[in-house]
């Protein structure tokens, strides 16, 4: 289905005709059933109606037959429309292993993006076509929420936590990014375009604005300026643990739960260290919370993840 339709936005990802295809099913679906059933309201009515006054109705009871039926019809019809929208939303919920991951930071009233490379953006995102894109996003106040109707994804950008979504954009273009979540007088205006881009038209995009520090890197000079190397080496006898390879992997925690370690975890254990403890760890770690932005935190972030695959 890749005509026009009226009222639909152009399809510009991959996820975009899965999702429409569903969407029309559960219209047609409900359209279909609102109109047997009017027809035959209708009908019913009109062919059954009182012709003479002394008329009685005949006293039906009821029919098994028929009342299975109509339970079993509309059982399989839910069931399958369950089954099709689990498997389109886990599309949408996992991204691919390969997705190349933005930050992006919800702000009234504005949207900022920062590209694995360094470069920074506001109210812009530009990426190039056919790339599987994933976006880990927060917010410096309020709950927005990142809606590219092209793209057919949206989700919540929420305080104190991390939300992401994923696209593989399908073709060339400028596509609209909204809020829509309300969030205060500029709602309306906290709008913003993502740009698909040839690959070769991107790179030349990338070289044309200044870089800034890269996250990982920014991470890394921050991580030596709060000293964090001082309790978080590979030595033994220290005040925390190791921080290489540790992202993705499973901690064992004190109190004997085990999580994982994503980024959600990483951000909770610089901002509020006491909420997970390591096994074999003492609560020992201040907070820094007062001392670093979202966007450091990310950058904190990204360092950690760059540690990765060093030996142990
Ligand atoms: Cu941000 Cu509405």
């Amino acid at each position: 289905m890749n005509f026009k339709i009226p009222f639909v936005p152009e399809q510009a990802s991959t996820m975009a005709r899965d999702v429409d295809q569903l969407t029309f099913f559960l219209v047609g679906m409900a359209v279909f059933f609102t109109v047997l059933i009017a027809v035959m309201v209708l009908y019913f009515a009109l062919r059954y109606r009182r012709r003479a006054a002394d008329q009685v109705g005949s006293s039906f009871d009821h029919s098994t037959l028929l009342e299975v039926t109509w339970t079993v019809i509309p059982l399989l019809i839910v069931l399958f429309t369950f089954g099709w929208g689990a498997k389109v939303y886990f599309r949408l919920y996992r991204p691919p292993a390969d997705a190349v991951q933005y930050y992006v930071t919800g702000k009234q009233w504005m949207w900022k993006a920062q590209h694995p490379t360094g470069q920074r953006e506001i109210n812009e995102l530009h990426v190039p076509v056919g790339q599987p894109t994933r976006l880990l996003m927060t917010s410096e106040d309020v709950i927005h929420s990142f809606f590219v109707p092209a793209f057919r994804t949206k989700a919540d950008v929420v305080p104190g936590r991390y939300t992401s979504l994923w696209f593989t954009p399908t073709k060339p273009g400028r596509y609209h990014l909204f809020c829509t979540e309300y969030c205060g007088a500029e709602h309306s205006r906290m709008i913003g375009w993502v740009t698909v881009q040839e690959p070769e038209e991107h790179q030349r995009w990338l070289a044309s604005v200044p870089v800034q520090t890269a996250p990982a890197v920014a991470g890394g000079e921050l991580y030596a300026r709060l000293a964090c190397g001082n309790c978080h080496r590979e030595e033994p006898g220290l005040a925390g643990p190791p921080l290489h390879g540790l992202f993705g992997r499973e901690v064992e925690l004190a109190d004997g739960r085990t999580v994982r370690a994503d980024e959600q975890y990483l951000r909770e254990s610089i901002l509020r260290p006491g909420a997970k403890v390591v096994a074999g760890y003492q609560p020992v770690m201040p907070s820094y919370q007062s001392q670093v932005t979202e966007e450091n935190v990310l950058a904190l972030i990204d360092y950690i993840k760059s540690l990765e695959g060093v030996a142990r």
